[in-house]
């Protein structure tokens, strides 16, 4: 690649995924709540390649809306992956420097792995470099084959390896780096594969070689990277592997969990140092805890919640798109949604927010140093002021405003006392 020339990058999504046995398409299957197309534009966004194409085909509309801020293209009959790339080639006219080609289908692919790959491609002069793994059982996988100086020949698919031959455990992981025009060339050669009926992207190795092309590899060492995700059981798979990083970062980072195994974090949560986690607990989509915090036995915190330093979340509490201050207590039996509570307030047992009122969501403020009795129902939008007190089973009817320091009780909620 000449200097100055951007990187693209093309995403192959237009696969059904026979074997997931589903009537969603594949990239649209959700690991750890997001769909697995987002993941990939995740994992690639830093890079800032242009343009960044995802193909779609099977119900490509739904893929689309999924795949937001890239360029679509469409590949009208399902192919192969070469297929595929060849339906994508308008959208990189002019065609020059490199394109980064990933499926879609493999969202554990680590950032750093890329790094790799772009670093190495544009050093080494050659006009494709790819992303190997050596695993333990290569079944499903196109196999790396290498010739006696161990330079890569061709990549062999699973449909094409004959009956009793022992080929090798170092497999294709689907990232490839190509020099864009070599690329174009030589998928011209490309002829249909008679078992599948599919245009072969990994084809292309083997003519780019016999081109007198160089082909580099960058093996990645970790087996669970090169996951490629092709049936329910692979999906699980792939949300229990990113489950595993998530806690790992995030004892790394010095968080307490205390039994991993029984602990759900998602991987766009940030935790604060000298939190503890307790067992049973999930915490899902973008959720940001501070400090010193405690969560759990048996909490669920959903996107949107923010836990400042030192607050405490304890057994059966939901809390999803609010603000809980630092020190605030929510001990147990509770839902918290579309709220913002203040410092140092106490949520007594089985405070509920009714936030929902079958239109649309609506906001509870509770200020700082609130002391909610058990029980309380806010039926929002409500506000409570500092230092207020709400008696066991009141209920805060819509619109309600408690005055700071004051005391409500009943239902529906009255004041007994203007300053306590
Ligand atoms: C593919 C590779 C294999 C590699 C593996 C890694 C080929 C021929 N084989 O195999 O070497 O080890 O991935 O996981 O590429 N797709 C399209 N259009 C099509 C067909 C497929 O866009 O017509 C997309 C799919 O949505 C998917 C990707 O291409 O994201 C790979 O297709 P898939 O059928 O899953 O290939 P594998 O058999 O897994
Ligand atoms: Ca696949």
């Amino acid at each position: 690649m000449k200097k100055g020339e951007k990187t693209a990058c093309l995403i192959l999504g237009a696969g059904k995924g026979t074997r997931m046995r589903s009537s969603l398409p594949k990239v649209l299957h959700r690991i750890q709540g997001k769909t697995m197309i987002e993941h990939v534009l995740e994992l690639v966004a830093p890079f800032g390649f242009i343009p960044t194409v995802v193909v779609t085909g099977y119900k490509g509309a739904e893929v689309a809306k999924a795949a937001k801020g890239v360029k679509i293209i469409r590949q009208k009959k399902l192919l192969g992956s070469g297929h595929a790339v060849i339906s994508a080639k308008a959208a990189f006219a002019p065609l020059k420097g490199d394109l980064l080609v990933m499926c879609g289908d493999t969202p554990l692919v680590r950032r750093d792995t890329l790094r790799r790959l772009l670093k190495e491609h544009r050093s080494n002069g050659a006009a494709c470099t790819l992303v190997t793994a050596k695993l333990k059982d290569p079944a499903g996988y196109g196999r790396i084959l290498r010739d006696e100086n161990d330079d890569i020949e061709g990549i062999l698919e699973e449909t094409d390896i004959l009956a009793g031959n022992s080929a090798t455990d170092e497999i294709n992981v689907g990232a490839y780096c190509f020099d864009i025009v070599h690329l174009f060339e030589a998928l011209k050669s490309v002829k249909i594969n008679k078992k599948k009926k599919e245009y072969y992207l990994t084809d292309v190795i083997d003519l780019l070689r016999k081109r007198g092309l160089k082909i580099e590899s960058v093996c990645t060492q970790d087996e669970k990277e090169a996951l490629g995700v092709n049936s329910r059981k692979d999906l699980s798979s792939a949300e229990e592997v990113m489950r595993e990083r998530a806690l790992k970062r995030s004892m790394d980072n010095g968080v307490t969990v205390v039994d991993p195994r029984n602990t759900y974090i998602d991987k766009s949560c940030e935790i604060g140092r000298d939190t503890v986690i307790m067992p049973f607990t999930m915490i899902e989509g973008d959720v940001k805890i501070g400090r010193d915090c405690t969560v759990g036995p048996f909490a669920r915190l959903r996107s949107g919640t923010r836990l400042d330093d030192g607050a405490e979340i304890g057994n059966f509490v939901e809390v999803t798109r609010s603000r809980i201050g630092s020190g605030t207590k929510i001990k147990h039996h509770s839902y918290i949604g579309d709220a913002f509570v203040g410092k140092n307030a106490n949520i007594g047992a089985g405070t509920i927010t009714a936030n929902y009122d079958g239109k649309k969501k609506n906001r509870t403020v509770i200020k700082d140093g609130a002391f909610i009795g058990s029980g309380t129902i806010f039926v929002a939008p409500v506000t409570v002021g500092r230092k207020a007190v709400t008696g066991a089973g009141s209920v805060l009817t819509k619109n309600t405003k408690v005055p700071d320091s004051s005391v409500v009780l009943g239902v529906p909620a009255r004041i007994l006392k203007e300053d306590r």
